[in-house]
């Protein structure tokens, strides 16, 4: 069944994020030294996560990403990839990680089923990697990369979030790290979403800026001509290298947007700036069987017009979307409770 928002959106493209908990701490995510986390008891199992997706593939859902956090934390996630990779309608099964675990569990989640693999990567420079995540882990990062392909996991991308003054000049280096590794590189615009608290606009580096930096360095950069790309914009090198330009601050693709993300404990939110999101964990453990859940979900997404990083777009005075305070009354508001 497809289900269509206002705009004519489908819910296709399902984010679930399996713990808000994360080893890392990175400036334009997690830049506080406290953080209110999510009750146990409120996540959801693995069996509880599996009926919802069984619900979100009948209204037509046919890509899931597990986020986190950091997604290799929750303790025996290869479990809940062989759950969800037994669901045939689910074309596709991904993950987005910080890679710092990927070493020791790369092999484990190939062998369960899981699809591909998005490792972030901000820097390849220890003492930079030291700085921005406030963690010592770099070379377990790279070890986690090299162990992705060794597993044989194929359409690996790496997440680079551009941030004037702190990496906007590896991004010649990072291409020739991805093809070095065989995996697409991705330039994020930092965002002025969740916990990005120390957000400033004259830190964002634009998708144009990026694409002119690459360009004095290889010389001509053309679009890759392709039908559904969002949220990346892909371009190609003159040697056929292929990397990609989310433009989420200066060029939203709220327009083609069709994902939706539901936290560790089961709220259900129709965009990653919305402030509120729907609680599907409660009528679940209340007992509400599949019909009815369908119904609450499909209700929600026929009325969903949200356009969230459209709307930033046209304030004159850009400031971080929630304030610290805020932040720690409500930790779903958070990037890293609703998952990246
Ligand atoms: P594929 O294209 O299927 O590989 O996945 P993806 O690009 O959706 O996954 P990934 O987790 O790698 O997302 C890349 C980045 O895009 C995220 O880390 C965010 O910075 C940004 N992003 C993801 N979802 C949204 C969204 O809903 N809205 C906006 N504005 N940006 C998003
Ligand atoms: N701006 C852009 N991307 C962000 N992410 C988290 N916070 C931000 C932000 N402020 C994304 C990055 C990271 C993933 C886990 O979440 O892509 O790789
Ligand atoms: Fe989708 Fe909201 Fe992100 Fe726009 S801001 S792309 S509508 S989640």
């Amino acid at each position: 069944m497809r289900v269509d928002d206002t705009y004519g959106r489908p819910l296709r493209n399902l984010r679930v994020s399996v713990t808000d908990r994360c080893n890392l701490r990175c400036q334009y995510c997690m830049p506080e030294e406290d953080y209110v986390w999510l009750p146990r008891e409120e996540i959801l199992h693995f069996e509880e996560i599996g009926v919802l997706a069984d619900v979100f593939v009948d209204l037509g859902v046919d890509k899931i990403r597990l986020t986190g956090g950091e997604p290799l934390l929750r303790r025996d996630l290869p479990r809940l990839i062989r759950l969800l990779a037994a669901k045939e309608r689910l074309r596709d099964l991904a993950i987005t990680t910080n890679g710092v675990l990927l070493g020791e569990q790369a092999r484990g989640l190939k062998d369960a089923g899981l699809h591909r693999v998005t490792v972030s990567l901000d820097t390849l420079r220890p003492a930079r990697f030291a700085a921005l995540t406030r963690r010592q882990t770099h070379a377990q990062v790279l070890e986690g990369i090299a162990a992705v392909a060794r597993a044989g996991f194929t359409e690996t991308k790496l997440d680079t979030v551009v941030i004037r003054g702190v990496n906007d000049d590896e991004l010649v280096d990072l291409i020739e790290f991805g093809r070095r590794v065989a995996a697409e590189v991705r330039f994020i615009e930092y965002m002025d979403v969740g916990g990005a608290t120390r957000w400033s606009m004259d830190q964002v580096v634009s998708r144009d800026e990026m694409l002119a930096i690459l360009e004095a360095r290889y010389g001509r950069i053309e679009p890759v001509a392709e039908e559904t790309t969002a949220p990346a914009d892909r371009y190609r090198l003159p040697d056929a290298t292929v990397f990609g330009i989310i433009s989420s601050t200066t060029a939203p693709f709220c327009a083609e947007c069709d994902r939706s993300r539901l936290t560790a404990d089961g709220v259900w939110y129709l965009c990653l700036y919305a402030p509120r999101g729907t609680d599907l964990r409660g009528p679940l453990r209340r007992g509400a069987g599949r019909e009815e859940l369908a119904e609450l979900i499909r209700g929600r997404w026929l009325e969903r017009a949200d356009r969230g990083a459209e709307e930033r777009l046209v304030l004159r005075e850009r400031a971080p979307l929630v304030q610290i305070a805020r932040l720690k009354e409500d930790p779903h508001l958070e990037m890293h409770t609703r998952g990246g």
